[in-house]
């Protein structure tokens, strides 16, 4: 077959069969104490059976006190390690490889766990994150160099569980970008100031990765080409540009990461990631979940839970969006690509078979990772394989999944794309049905 989208991509330690990778999607199905379930397996088969050439894990927190939400599969210890072999295992049967994403939260910490109901999360600084005004505590050296060392394990243990390659997930708004971007790292050590010394946690955790897994180990960033910070926020600067950026993905090459994953957003959500709408409706519901967290998010509730707010919260949300939601990132990337030589994604609302191949073949980047298009389609790969430029109910981009994120199963909420409530709940939580697969 001639087609781009279903030709291998050939990283330097990995092969994945198509350029269509699954994004990280994260939700709460696991267990309290990070240990996985077979609902996690079926989530991440239903993709593989799909077509996918590989999943890109959701977060795998290496560290329980830097949990975004409590309820996900975790690789703190190495007790965690077979059940990450089965699910590498399952997703393996269809041909399809498996990266998992190492992540600490950083003071981005949407539901507190118990590890840290009585204190502060660790993030690069004191204070608290703009949007919803969640606290942290700003980390020590020696804290730094534990995070350092808690990856590069966790790393281990992902190779150990047969893992085809890790992802680092630096970008929107965790513990990664909390150093790295300007907009939130004020310190005033090594760790802070200038773009070499705020990449300075990033480049220590690649370097101990790489020495941990091998250098015949697949191993890519996840990182932000810029911040838009401002995009939300009224009173605060615009974070990293697209140049430093650039700089950064050459210091990750150098470094011997093997491929980037491209991202925008200093947070998440963010106005552009996952690009559409903030699902005010959505989120008063789920959002009370959230009103502990940050000393905003009482504020923020009402502004969900009220009508007369949604003006108001949709312009700030909307006012710097560009009308594309299709390759929102794509100029991004390019610029990115561009300046490296090593395999770069996509990340940002891919699903028409025609704008995946236009942007592959004219070197925008060389394969796209696609989170929510899939969970609305998890068979989307298949139905291009068959010819169609797109799915007959695409994905609206209505951002409800994300809402329900907080306390919901994971899965796709717009109900307008199923023919009845019943057959939506069907669908969502039928991956806790084991005779479904
Ligand atoms: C419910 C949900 C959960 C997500 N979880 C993660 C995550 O754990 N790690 C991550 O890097 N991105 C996460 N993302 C972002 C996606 O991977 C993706 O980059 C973003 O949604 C844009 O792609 P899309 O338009 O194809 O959805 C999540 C997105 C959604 C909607
Ligand atoms: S709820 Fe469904 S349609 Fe809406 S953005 Fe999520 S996956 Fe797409």
């Amino acid at each position: 077959m001639n087609d781009i989208l279903f030709q291998p991509l050939q990283f330097r330690n990995l092969t994945v069969k198509n350029r269509l990778f699954r994004s990280s999607i994260s939700g709460r199905i696991d267990h309290y104490d990070g240990s996985g379930t077979q609902a996690r397996i079926n989530w991440e088969k239903k993709f593989a059976k799909g077509g996918v050439g590989a999943i890109i894990s959701s977060h795998i927190p290496v560290d329980p006190a830097q949990r975004i939400l409590p309820n996900y599969a975790m690789i703190d210890r190495d007790d965690l390690i077979p059940f990450w072999k089965e699910v590498v295992k399952s997703v393996h049967e269809y041909d399809c490889k498996f990266i998992g994403q190492l992540s600490m939260s950083g003071h981005q910490q949407d539901i507190r766990g118990v590890e840290n109901r009585y204190r502060l999360p660790l993030s690069s600084v004191d204070g608290s994150e703009h949007f919803h005004g969640i606290t942290g505590k700003a980390m020590s050296t020696k804290q730094i160099s534990e995070a350092v060392r808690k990856f590069a394990e966790a790393a281990g243990r992902a190779r150990a569980a047969g893992m085809d390659g890790v992802e680092l997930h630096a970008s929107n708004g965790y513990l990664f970008t909390q150093f790295l971007s300007s907009a939130i790292n004020n310190r005033k050590d090594e760790y802070g100031g200038s773009l070499e010394n705020r990449a300075r946690f990033l480049m220590e955790v690649v370097e101990a990765v790489r020495a941990e897994t091998g250098d015949d180990y697949h191993f890519q960033v996840k990182m932000n080409a810029a911040d838009h910070h401002d995009d939300y926020f009224l009173n605060f600067g615009k974070g990293n540009t697209l140049n430093e950026g650039i700089t950064v993905a050459r210091w990750l090459e150098k470094a011997g990461v093997d491929a980037l994953h491209v991202s925008v957003g200093s947070q998440f959500p963010h106005p552009r990631n996952p690009i559409g709408p903030l699902p005010v409706e959505s989120a008063a519901i789920t959002y009370p979940a959230m009103i502990p967290s940050g000393h905003l998010s009482f504020w923020n509730y009402l502004t969900f839970r009220y009508k007369i707010f949604w003006p108001l919260i949709q312009w700030l949300w909307r006012r710097k969006q560009p009308d594309v939601m299709e390759g929102i990132n794509l100029a991004q990337c390019k610029a990115i690509k561009d300046a490296v030589t090593i395999p770069v994604l996509c990340t940002g609302g891919f699903q028409t078979a025609s704008l995946i191949r236009n942007a592959l073949e004219n070197s925008f980047c060389d394969g796209v990772t696609i989170a929510r298009p899939l969970m609305a389609n998890p068979t989307l790969p298949l139905m291009f394989k068959e010819g169609l430029d797109g799915a007959p109910k695409p994905c609206s981009y209505c951002n409800k999944c994300l809402a329900h994120v907080l306390v919901d199963p994971l899965g796709c909420y717009d109900e307008s794309r199923y023919d009845s409530y019943e057959e939506m709940m069907d669908e969502i939580m039928s991956i806790f049905k084991n005779e479904y697969f």
